[in-house]
C-alpha cells in the first residue's frame, strides 16, 4: 500500500500541491520537490541551523519537520527574500560586512536573522548573539555574522525613520 499523501504548501507566495511520503522532512520536499536549493541540510539533527525557513511566520529548521506536518503551511525560504539583482537589506550587509566565507550557513543565518530583526528591531549585540545562537557557521566566526546583522538593523531602522 503507498503511504504518500498529497502535500499543499504556499512558498514564497506561490502555491504547490504534490505527493510525497508523511516521514520526508519538510527541507528535502523544498529541496528536492520545489527545487529550492537554498535551504542547506547539515547536521539534520535540529542542531546547526542551515535549514532554517520561515513558516507561518516563525523561525524553523526544516529539518526537524515532517512535509506532513507542514501541510496548509505558508513558508518562506530565502528565494524569497531577495535576488542577485535586488538583494534583501540583511544579504546586501553581509555581503558588505564578509558575513560569510563558503556561504553554507548562510542562507539560514538570513533566515533567521530576518526574523530576529522583526522580533527586535533594535537588537543589541548580545541580543543578536542570543537569537543567532542556534545557527552554526563552520568558518567565518561569528563576529562578522553579528557586525552584518547589526549593520542591517541599523538600515532598516534609517529607512523606516526616513520613511514616516
Ligand atoms: S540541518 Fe537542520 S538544523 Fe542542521
Ligand atoms: S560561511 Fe561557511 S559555514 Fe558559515
Amino acid at each position: 500500500m503507498s503511504g504518500k499523501m498529497q502535500i499543499k504548501l504556499k512558498v514564497n507566495g506561490e502555491d504547490h500541491e504534490f505527493s510525497a511520503e508523511p516521514r520526508e522532512l519538510l527541507v528535502h520536499a523544498l529541496r528536492e520537490r520545489l527545487n529550492l536549493t537554498g535551504s542547506h541540510v547539515g547536521c539534520e539533527t535540529g542542531h546547526c541551523g542551515v535549514c532554517t525557513v520561515t513558516l507561518n511566520g516563525k523561525s524553523i529548521k526544516s529539518c526537524t519537520m515532517f512535509v506532513a506536518q507542514a501541510d496548509g503551511a505558508e513558508l518562506t525560504t530565502v528565494e524569497g527574500m531577495g535576488s542577485p539583482d535586488n538583494l534583501h537589506v540583511l544579504q546586501e550587509a553581509f555581503r558588505e560586512h564578509h558575513g560569510l566565507q563558503c556561504g553554507y550557513c548562510t542562507p539560514g543565518m538570513i533566515m533567521r536573522a530576518a526574523k530576529l530583526l522583526e522580533e527586535i528591531p533594535n537588537p543589541t549585540e548580545e541580543q543578536v548573539r542570543f537569537g543567532m545562537a542556534g545557527n552554526l557557521c563552520r568558518c567565518t566566526g561569528y563576529q562578522n555574522i553579528v557586525k552584518s546583522i547589526m549593520a542591517a538593523a541599523s538600515e532598516m531602522n534609517s529607512a523606516k525613520e526616513a520613511a514616516q
